[in-house]
């Protein structure tokens, strides 16, 4: 297994709308296992594709109080089919976006149909964190960040914060 390279915002590849899982071979598989390496490695709950410089549509997460079991959830190809009420979640941190928390408001509860690593397929009915964790993952799927969800105002702090930094390296 690999600890992957953990693109950050402003790269471009961040936007990228992910391409459908055709089928499950081998470079499929090790990228799954290379992404929850990378998760864990970096502490976060959940971590996705075009975080990592892919284009497929795959993310994995674990919200258990165990992450030492390493026992990680797999979605591939995710698709939110419903979602219910609003949400304001508890400050959002992202591996893509360090050093910056906000927060979102999201949907409170959604209806996610995707297939697991088997390919086999499944559908989650979730509210609250679980929720705002799926709709955080798929939005990365979809090319978005959890700032591009929060006010202009807040966003625009954040990016001048972010190319001082850079200016500044
Ligand atoms: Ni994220």
């Amino acid at each position: 297994m690999a600890i992957l390279n953990i693109l950050t915002y402003p790269d471009k590849f961040l936007k990228t709308i992910t391409e459908p899982v055709e089928n499950i071979d081998e470079s499929v598989v090790k990228l799954i296992e290379d992404m929850a390496e990378t998760m864990y490695e970096n502490s976060g709950v959940g971590l996705a594709a075009t975080q990592v410089g892919s284009d497929k549509k795959i993310l994995v997460y674990d919200i258990s109080a165990e992450r030492e079991k390493k026992e990680y959830q797999v979605l591939i190809n995710p698709e939110i089919v419903s979602s219910e009420g609003e949400y304001l979640s508890e400050e959002e941190g992202c591996l893509s976006v360090p050093e910056y928390r906000a927060n979102v408001k999201r949907s409170l509860s959604v209806v996610v149909k995707a297939l697991d690593r088997n390919g086999q397929p499944l559908t989650i009915e979730t509210e609250e964190l679980h929720a705002v964790v799926l709709q955080h993952e798929i939005d990365h799927l979809n090319g978005i960040l959890f700032i591009d969800r929060i006010s202009s105002l807040k966003r625009e702090i954040y990016k001048r914060r972010v190319k001082k930094h850079l200016k500044n390296k």
